[in-house]
């Protein structure tokens, strides 16, 4: 193997390694914050926990645990927030999937919410999971000060919100019934929105944890955006491209469906080159960082090569 390629494997076994890691902390922190109950109520507690709990790449996660590294903060801080990340991430995916949206049966590879359990469920889950996700990031134990706290809900409130990730589900929407497809710019700021606002809040609250210098928080907010514009273009590649058995949800469907994709707009090849420019951009943000932040910058690589 040449020199160059034994370096990128082991990188990237540093990185699988690492976020293998992370997903079971992540785990063990969700399975806290969101305890089965008994009672009436209990198949609202079961959906939640099965939304959330043992599945995902928990990409978002990981972005708020590695940021949070760069700054020494606390572990058990670091991961409330990236459970309540992942929570609103589950709640994003359990109402993507319902017959109004997507309308699809899988999801990391078992039955979405909807056909574990049935529609109300799903979308109270949903629901739930999104306010949970507020009281978590209110509640002390995730940081002594209350204008980190306040600064935290803002900032995902404004990501998951309607000018973040509801507002671009709502352009993905409306674009399936659009007669004329939409341009560049107009998939930008869908994907932006659906997709990017949320990981742009994973990739700076580190950095609000760790009350770090503005210059640094701009910059991974930087290497965010152009990260999570990355990550929905490889998972429209992925949706023309790869199985369901390897991304563990259905594929194929964005073409039938009309989805509005650099995709269908520029073809596969050119969506593949807009998505690695994009990386190299967000790999540049990091430039100030130092080792420390090796892992985000093979991660970059990571989100488009990924084949899940
Ligand atoms: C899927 O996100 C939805 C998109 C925004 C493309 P992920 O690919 O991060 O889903 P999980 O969390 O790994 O299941
Ligand atoms: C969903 O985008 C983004 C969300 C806000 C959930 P997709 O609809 O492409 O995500 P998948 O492919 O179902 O995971
Ligand atoms: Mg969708
Ligand atoms: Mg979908
Ligand atoms: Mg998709």
């Amino acid at each position: 193997m040449p020199n160059d390629r034994v370096t990128q494997t082991a990188a990237s076994h540093a990185l699988s390694d690492a976020m293998a890691a992370a997903a079971a902390e992540i785990d063990q922190a969700l399975d806290t914050l969101l305890p089965a109950e008994d009672g009436p109520e209990a198949p609202l507690y079961a959906a939640m926990r099965y939304a959330t709990i043992g599945g995902g790449k928990r990409l978002r996660g990981f972005l708020v645990l590695e940021g949070a590294r760069q700054f020494g903060v606390s572990r058990q801080a670091a991961l409330r927030v990236a459970s309540a990340i992942e929570m609103v991430h589950a709640y994003s995916l359990v109402h993507d999937d319902l017959p109004a949206m997507d309308n699809d049966d899988l999801r990391r590879g078992k039955p979405t919410v909807h056909k574990a359990f049935d529609e109300a469920t799903a979308i109270l889950a949903g629901d739930a999971l999104q306010t949970h996700a507020f009281s978590v990031l209110a509640e002390e134990d995730t940081h002594p000060d209350p204008a980190v706290r306040v600064e935290l809900i803002r900032m995902l409130a404004r990501g998951a919100g309607p000018r973040g990730m509801c507002g671009g589900q709502m352009l993905d929407m409306l674009a399936e019934q659009a007669t004329a497809a939409l341009d560049e710019p107009a998939i930008g700021r869908l994907q932006t929105l659906k997709t990017g606002k949320l990981i742009e809040f994973s990739a700076e609250a580190g950095a609000v944890l760790g009350k770090a210098p503005l210059a640094q928080r701009h910059a991974l907010l930087g290497y965010g955006r152009d990260l999570g514009a990355a990550f929905q273009i490889a998972d429209d590649v992925l949706d023309a491209t790869a199985t369901a058995v390897e991304t563990g949800k259905a594929t194929g469907k964005d073409a039938a469906a009309g989805k509005a994709t650099l995709v269908s707009l520029l073809g596969l090849e050119r969506a593949r080159l807009q998505a690695e420019r994009l990386v190299a951009q967000a790999k540049d943000h990091l430039d100030g960082f130092g080792d420390k932040a090796g892992l985000l910058r093979i991660l970059a690589d990571f989100v488009i090569a990924r084949r899940s």
